[in-house]
């Protein structure tokens, strides 16, 4: 298990805007135990209590605070990023500045929260060195609380560098978006014995390199409970079936944001439709002369 330390601001002097909604209820159970903030062994002894991890994605203070208040155990600032909010067709063009930015406001936006920031395409496939050196730049400038990468064998160096510096790394296994060109897309990951017996072995050296944690996406639910079963760390699943120790969602996805959606995601809200609804609300008004009203004048 990696260490973790003390995270000074911004987590720790949140933004005063955007924490004023974090007083609402939290629900239970509580995996940190009524502890001020979510930490990287509150998640460990989730998995061995069989306490459920909750991960949303969140880019940015306002969204961060709302999860936060609702008693999300986790953000993910996710490379994902890339397609939900910059524009882009895949998380590919995403940046270290980009992440960085993300990852500042989210962490000013949270009390309670354990946040991760994804370390982007580019940023440590070149070897231990350049993933350290991105990985201290993510903790040194956005108060996160974890950093997180892609990949299984090929990344344990990484992700030994990382920890031993005293960095908790969270494993991204199964679909590894940043390589969907290799990968031929969104597909499932490790079906039949040899690509389950690949993926095991993965999950193993993320484990053996020091990881808190591991993301696995589109993986076989069977195949999730035995790698769920085998780690000692937690296991964080999406459209991995049932059995991980936690699950994650793009919170674009779980709220409905766009009209299409993964199989694997529930939509919980349709909060597009809201939205574009409340837009078009406010252009009619104001083309009608509803909007402004007397009470949102000034006096002279
Ligand atoms: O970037 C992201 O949102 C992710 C999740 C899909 C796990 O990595």
């Amino acid at each position: 298990m990696a260490a973790t330390g003390h995270n000074p601001s911004p987590q720790d002097a949140p933004h005063a805007a955007v924490t004023s909604v974090t007083a609402s209820s939290q629900s239970a159970p509580d995996i940190a135990r009524g502890a001020r903030r979510v930490r990287v062994h509150h998640l460990q002894r989730a998995k061995e209590r069989g306490e459920k991890i909750t991960m949303l994605t969140a880019y940015d203070a306002p969204t961060a605070a709302l999860f936060d208040a609702a008693g999300i155990d986790t953000l993910l600032v996710g490379d994902s990023i890339g397609n939900t909010m910059l524009g882009h067709a895949t998380t590919l063009p995403v940046t270290l500045d980009d992440m960085v930015r993300a990852g500042r406001a989210v962490s000013s936006g949270v009390q309670r929260a354990f946040v991760v920031v994804d370390l982007p395409f580019g940023s440590y496939e070149a070897g231990a060195e350049q993933a350290l050196a991105s990985a201290v730049r993510v903790m040194k400038e956005t108060g996160a609380s974890a950093v997180k990468l892609e990949g299984g064998r090929r990344s344990a160096d990484q992700i030994r560098a990382i920890t031993r510096a005293g960095i908790p790394v969270v494993g991204h296994l199964g679909y590894t978006p940043q390589s969907e060109n290799a990968l031929g897309g969104p597909r499932v990951q490790g079906r039949g014995d040899d690509a389950a017996e690949d993926l095991s072995q993965d999950a193993l050296a993320v484990q053996e390199a020091g990881a808190c944690a591991v993301v696995l996406e589109m993986v076989p639910a069977d195949l999730t409970a035995r790698i769920t079963e085998f780690l000692a760390i937690p296991t964080i699943g999406i459209g991995a079936g049932t059995a991980a120790d936690g699950q994650v969602l793009v919170w674009t996805d779980m709220a409905g944001m766009t009209d299409w959606s993964p199989r694997f995601a529930r939509r919980y809200a349709e909060l597009g439709a809201a939205l574009r609804q409340a837009a078009a609300d406010f252009a009619a008004d104001v083309r009608t002369g509803g909007f402004p009203a007397a009470e949102h004048a000034f006096d002279a």
